[in-house]
């Protein structure tokens, strides 16, 4: 479904509690929002935004940083974050290949690419949020032992997505090809994607791929 511009919608996620724009001017200290030193997990492509908010609830000692390349997606899941008490996370309205401008080397826990854009066409797979291009990336900014979880719907993605990591020497610790059917579905928190392909019979695959 094509998204309206509305407008304003740039100044709205600005001014928003919850929002936070151009995250280079924040020289590496973005982290400091926070005002603790808990650990920091960040999700790219978080759409609408209800896995970070679930997870943030549900996870009070854990920093969460959802990042949306999308201006009108980003608008949309701010509003959706107007009416809860949720102090530890925040919405960046940003693409997610800047992770490395914006937070120091080995200082995120975790990472998690849910339902992203599967992009096709081969002439497109450097876009993929999987191709080695951002595993360099996720390589410098992860912990040692720090961890990418993948969810998708889509079987190209994910084949393609276990042999970038296995070619790029992640650990593999996890890799289910239908994740709510197995041992692994409990806590699982589901995206909007993943509820509505979930519903209409699709088998959800999941990956976990821990930095050598
Ligand atoms: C298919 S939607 C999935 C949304 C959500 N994760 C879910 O599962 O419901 C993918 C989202 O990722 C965003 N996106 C794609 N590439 C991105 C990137 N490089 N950085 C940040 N966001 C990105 C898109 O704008 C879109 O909103």
């Amino acid at each position: 479904m094509r998204l309206r511009y509305v407008d304003g919608q740039y100044d709205y996620v600005k001014n928003h509690p919850k929002g936070i724009v151009e995250p280079q001017d924040y020289e590496y200290s973005i982290r400091e929002k926070f005002k603790n030193d808990n650990l920091l997990h960040v999700e790219l492509g978080c759409g609408k935004g209800r896995f970070i908010r679930g997870m943030a609830a549900n996870n009070p000692g854990i920093n969460f940083l959802g990042f949306e390349k999308s201006i009108k997606v980003a608008y949309r899941c701010v509003k959706c974050c107007s009416d809860d008490n949720v102090k530890n996370y925040y919405i960046v309205y940003s693409n997610g290949d800047v992770l490395s401008e914006i937070f120091p080397e080995k200082s995120i826990e975790r990472i998690y690419l849910n339902f992203s854009d599967p992009w096709p066409k081969p002439s497109h797979y450097k876009r993929r949020l999987t191709h080695k291009g951002f595993l360099d990336i996720y390589r410098k900014v992860l912990k040692d032992n720090g961890e990418i979880h993948m969810k998708t719907d889509n079987n190209d993605l994910f084949e393609y997505s276990v042999e970038q990591f296995e070619q790029d020497n992640w650990d593999l610790v996890l890799v289910t090809r239908d994740l709510h059917n197995s041992e692994y579905s409990e806590g699982n928190i589901m995206t909007e994607y993943e509820e509505k392909f979930s519903e209409s019979g699709k088998k959800i695959n999941k990956l976990i791929a821990r930095k050598r």
